[in-house]
């Protein structure tokens, strides 16, 4: 059962979602639910036990297995599969090339998407993702679709793969987004889309702040309702 306000922010990948979003849910004391962190989370089990990526019933086998689970920490959450932090691991290439393939599976969006709506029965909640404001949370009072173009998000990527010691080129960077965000926009269930409802914002030349900011504005005008 709903709680409170609920703010959904989708976009493709590297758009800025789940900085802005931390930033907003900690500004808002919302909390904040970073649901690209679980779909990776299942990839990362699903490599280490050598499962097929597109054997949709031992996936969800393995799912059903597992907790995931998120910790408070700076700069970013961390993330748990039952007791092994995973936080880095989840963000190596190996996991983001394979991704895309496990979170088409239906099997796996359904149990995800249940488990993300708990999360969100808590309380107050930020949450970030592709399908939140069109599936997950279709009440949700603030639906934010978040863009940048393609270059100006492979060069974030690579901004940020430097801090986390990842060497991959722009180029192959650049073609890894758009491979992602195509197959995210073609799945069958539940693909990567703009809700109806949902603001745009281009954030192709707006700063961390700016576009937090922005949204900020957006939920303040909704608390005041
Ligand atoms: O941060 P980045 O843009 O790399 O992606 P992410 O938010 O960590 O999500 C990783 C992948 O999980 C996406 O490419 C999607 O395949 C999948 N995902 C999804 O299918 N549905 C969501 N609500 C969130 C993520
Ligand atoms: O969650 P998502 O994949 O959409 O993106 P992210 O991981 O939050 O952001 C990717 C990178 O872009 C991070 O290093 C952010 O600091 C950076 N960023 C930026 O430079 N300008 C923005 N307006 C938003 C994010």
């Amino acid at each position: 059962e709903k709680q409170g306000l609920q703010v959904a922010i989708d976009g493709p990948a590297s758009a800025g979602k789940s900085t802005v979003a931390k930033i907003v849910a900690t500004r808002f004391h919302y909390i904040y639910c970073d649901t690209g962190a679980m779909y990776r989370a299942i990839t990362w089990k699903v490599l280490q036990a050598g499962v097929a990526l597109d054997d949709e019933a031992a996936v969800k086998q393995l799912l059903d297995s597992i907790t995931i689970r998120f910790e408070p920490g700076e700069p970013v959450q961390k993330v748990f599969v039952d007791q092994t932090d995973v936080t880095l691991a989840i963000r190596q290439p190996d996991v983001t090339n394979s991704v895309s393939a496990v979170s088409a599976l239906p099997a796996v969006r359904k149990e995800l998407t249940a488990r993300q709506r708990t999360i969100a029965d808590a309380g107050k909640i930020v949450m970030d993702g592709r399908d939140i404001g069109s599936t997950v949370l279709p009440d949700a009072e603030v639906k934010i679709f978040l863009v940048a173009s393609v270059d100006e998000r492979a060069q974030r990527r690579l901004k940020d793969n430097a801090a986390k010691g990842i060497t991959t080129p722009l180029a192959t960077l650049k073609h890894e987004i758009e491979e992602r965000d195509r197959k995210d926009s073609t799945r069958k269930v539940s693909p990567l889309t703009q809700a109806a409802d949902a603001i745009r914002l281009d954030t192709t030349s707006m700063s961390i702040d700016q576009v937090a900011d922005k949204i900020a504005e957006i939920i303040k005008e909704k608390e005041s309702l």
